[in-house]
């Protein structure tokens, strides 16, 4: 019988120039729910996130906060690692660059490119955004208000002549629009690749891969005058963690290439363009997909420290709650696009989906078991045609999900989820079971035990938004720990009626403004 199949998920790995906000957590979290929902779904996932600790712009806060580079990365790299563990983040390692293995990696590889001829050494001359770290074209830029050269992404540049190796970037053309065209789904969304496929179709320049002003980075094999450039060596991180330079066995023979690389939008070229260009160029497999997610506003207006309105994502939790901020993000907005934070909007959803619909289903129904049915999963009757179809949707739900999961459409998982949650809500009202309590007791216990298993299905595939409310879900309906993997999922796992259950308690608590305001 064949093994679980591998299945590889990876973050862009955080510059420790600074704090985390909302747009790190975000990126982890979306590829947090994915990579739950994989190994719920049985496949053997590799799910890496890190630090990205070298270069200029990480040289220049450590210097700005009076530290040594490694000190300075030490520190904030921890509070990445911190964060990822306080948002419930299930990655199974976590990178840094500043570690040997990652130096043994980069090294490699670069080497590799050298033996294939793929890298030469001339003068770099040009324009250099020490905040994207990125080299742009003078056709590229435009003027700042005070007559400073801009980048596209509102950066400043700055002319920087040296020494430097380049990448024949140029030479890639070819492949990589072969690549994209024979993938069609290596970069999602679709407006992000055409986007990328007529920027390569307008021609790649040779890029520039070292540089020699600064120290702070890995040293080019052989010629320690130049450090790598940082975003060879950020992008080499997603073989280091899977062993490479090892690549004929081990887990770089399991998990490469990888299955997805999230990114934001912003971080696009370079994993879709210089990074599979690299990989082919050094006889290495390029990833399968690359995804770009879109970028938060805050009540509509532009995240920025000068503006002073990042979000700080350890006071979010802190305000609304752990589980309701996982689900927010991943259901206001369609993945892959910009979406906008607000209070009001996320007071919405916490009032409406989460309370009102998911958490009121719940808590109605499990109460009234304990305090009609002996605090026990009831025992069911004949079916009709009503209960039929609520668990046919029940059932449904795993395939609907799975495909949308698979096309990193997160908002339309959940809002295929919701349909039930809401169908389950109808059922209860038109059911009305306080009635049937009156007049017909066994066919009570029959709805009560069709809605407990229908919300069985329900926690169980939320599971990857919402661990721990569901968790607690599942812990109400006495779902053993080791029977909450999708293959729990249909008819032949139902609830055994007469197991008992604990006192019910709600998961989804309305948020109450400080004002006494409920929302919705
Ligand atoms: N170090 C590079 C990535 C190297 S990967 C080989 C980097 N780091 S970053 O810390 O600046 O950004 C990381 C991620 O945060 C990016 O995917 C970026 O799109 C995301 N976001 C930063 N601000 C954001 C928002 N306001 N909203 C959503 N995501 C945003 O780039």
């Amino acid at each position: 019988m064949a093994g679980p199949e591998p299945y590889y998920v990876t973050t862009p790995i955080y510059y420790v120039n600074d704090a985390p906000h909302i747009g790190h957590a975000y990126t982890t979290l979306a590829c947090d729910a994915l990579a739950r929902f994989k190994r719920l779904d049985g496949y053997d996932v590799k799910f890496l996130t890190g630090t990205d600790e070298h270069g200029q712009k990480v040289e220049k806060s450590a210097a700005a906060a009076g530290m040594e580079p490694k000190a300075f990365t030490d520190k904030v790299s921890r509070n990445f690692r911190d964060l990822a563990d306080f948002m419930n983040f299930s990655h199974d390692d976590f990178i840094r660059t500043t570690e040997e293995r990652h130096l043994r990696a980069c090294q490699d590889l670069w080497r590799r490119l050298e033996e294939r001829d793929q890298i030469y050494l001339g003068t770099y001359a040009g324009w250099y955004a020490v905040r994207d770290e990125a080299f742009y074209a003078e056709s590229e830029l435009s003027k700042g208000p005070d007559g400073k050269s801009l980048a596209p992404s509102g950066a400043e540049v700055e002319w920087v002549e040296e020494p430097s190796y380049f990448f024949r970037l140029s030479a890639w053309q070819k492949p990589l629009l072969e690549l994209y065209e024979n993938n069609p789904g290596f970069i999602l969304p679709k407006t992000r690749r055409n986007e990328v496929v007529s920027f390569v179709k307008g021609g790649l320049q040779d890029l520039s891969v070292s540089r020699t002003s600064f120290r702070w980075g890995i040293p080019v094999p052989e010629n320690d005058a130049h450090i790598m450039y940082v975003w060879l060596d950020a992008l080499t991180n997603y073989i280091t963690g899977v062993g490479y330079p090892e690549t004929e066995s081990g887990q770089y023979a399991r998990y490469w290439p990888a299955d997805l690389h999230m990114v934001g939008k912003d971080i696009l070229r370079f994993h879709a363009v210089y990074w599979p260009a690299f990989l082919i160029a050094a006889g290495l497999e390029p990833p399968k997909r690359v995804f770009a997610h879109g970028w938060w506003t805050n009540e509509g207006q532009k995240i920025s420290k000068s503006v002073g309105n990042i979000i700080d994502p350890i006071q979010l939790v802190h305000r609304y709650g752990l589980d309701p901020v996982r689900y927010f993000l991943l259901r206001e907005v369609p993945f892959g696009n910009d979406g906008d934070f607000s209070h009001r909007a996320m007071v919405h959803r916490i009032n409406g989906d989460l309370a009102n619909d998911f958490g009121n289903l719940a808590q109605r129904v499990l109460s009234m078991i304990a305090r009609n049915c002996g605090a026990a999963v009831p025992e069911v009757g004949p079916l009709d045609a009503d209960d039929e179809a609520l668990l046919a949707g029940a059932h449904g739900l795993h395939a609907g999900m799975a495909e949308t999961m698979d096309g990193q459409a997160f908002h339309e998982a959940l809002d295929i989820l919701w349909t039930v949650v809401r169908g389950a809500n109808a059922y209860v009202d038109h059911q009305a079971p306080w009635t049937l309590r009156k007049t017909d007791e066994g066919r009570m216990r029959t709805v009560l035990y069709v809605l407990a298993e229908t919300i069985r299905h329900l926690a169980i595939l939320a599971q990857p938004f919402m661990p721990d409310s569901c968790g607690r879900m599942l812990d109400q309906l006495a779902v053993a720990p080791d029977a909450r993997s999708f293959a729990f999922l249909g008819p032949d796992h139902a609830l055994a009626p007469g197991t008992p259950l604990p006192k019910p308690e709600g998961v989804f608590p309305r948020f109450v403004d400080e004002e006494g305001e409920g929302g919705t």
